[in-house]
């Protein structure tokens, strides 16, 4: 047993996205299989898929609609949910600097493909896919990274791989990736909650279990 606090973990959703990362580690938390709450769900439009499927299961959500004083409407919901720790989740905007700021080292975020390639502005969903497939690389995967101030460039916590088939299209690796980017997201956040991640320059250690 960790004698660390649960994470209380904010989760940042896209406009777009089904929410799977979100209710994945929702339920590991809910199942005691990671010592975290998901205490708030956060995204710009109040009819993104994950919120509605957020408020289905009973999640708090806030929508913070972009513009004038963004940062500071997202660090007042982060301090009134009490969140320690940010995972993006389908979030494909940058993060404002005074959030990074914040919560440096304390957000998260999965990429479905081995960063540092096929990841930046525009690499998202199967444009990702996509890109791996017509450069023929023969393994793809998912990195859980901690996010900076640019995309997909923070130090990399944990990276899982899968094979490339011959007759993969950008559907079917995505389906292979996604369960790897739950599982991956549940181990990094809970290195995360057993407080044995340190971080110098752009490598990352994860210390062994006591
Ligand atoms: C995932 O593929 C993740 O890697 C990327 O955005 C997608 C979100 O999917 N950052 P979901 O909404 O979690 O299902």
């Amino acid at each position: 047993m960790s004698e660390h606090k649960p994470l209380r973990i904010a989760v940042f959703v896209g406009t777009k996205g089904r929410g799977s990362n979100l209710m994945a580690v929702h339920a590991a938390a809910q199942e005691d299989r990671l010592s975290a709450t998901v205490c708030l769900v956060v995204g710009t439009k109040a009819d993104a898929p994950a919120l509605l499927r957020a408020q289905e299961a009973g999640i708090p959500v806030a929508v913070i609609a972009l513009g004038e004083g963004y940062d500071v409407r997202l660090l007042a919901a982060l301090d009134a949910a009490r969140a320690d720790t940010i995972a993006l989740a389908g979030y494909l905007r940058k993060l404002p600097e005074p959030v990074v700021e914040r919560f440096r080292w304390r957000i998260v975020n999965v990429h479905p493909a081995l960063l540092p390639s096929f990841g930046g502005k525009g690499m998202y969903g199967h444009h990702v896919h996509e890109a791996v497939l017509a450069y023929g690389c023969k393994v793809s995967g998912c990195t859980v990274h901690f996010v900076d101030t640019e995309y997909d460039t923070g130090p990399i916590l944990l990276q899982r791989t899968v094979l490339v088939l011959d007759d993969d299209t950008p559907e079917t690796l995505a389906a292979r990736i996604l369960p790897e980017e739950h599982a991956a997201y549940i181990e990094a956040l809970r290195y995360l909650a057993e407080g044995r991640v340190s971080v110098k320059g752009r490598r990352v250690r994860v210390a062994k279990r006591d």
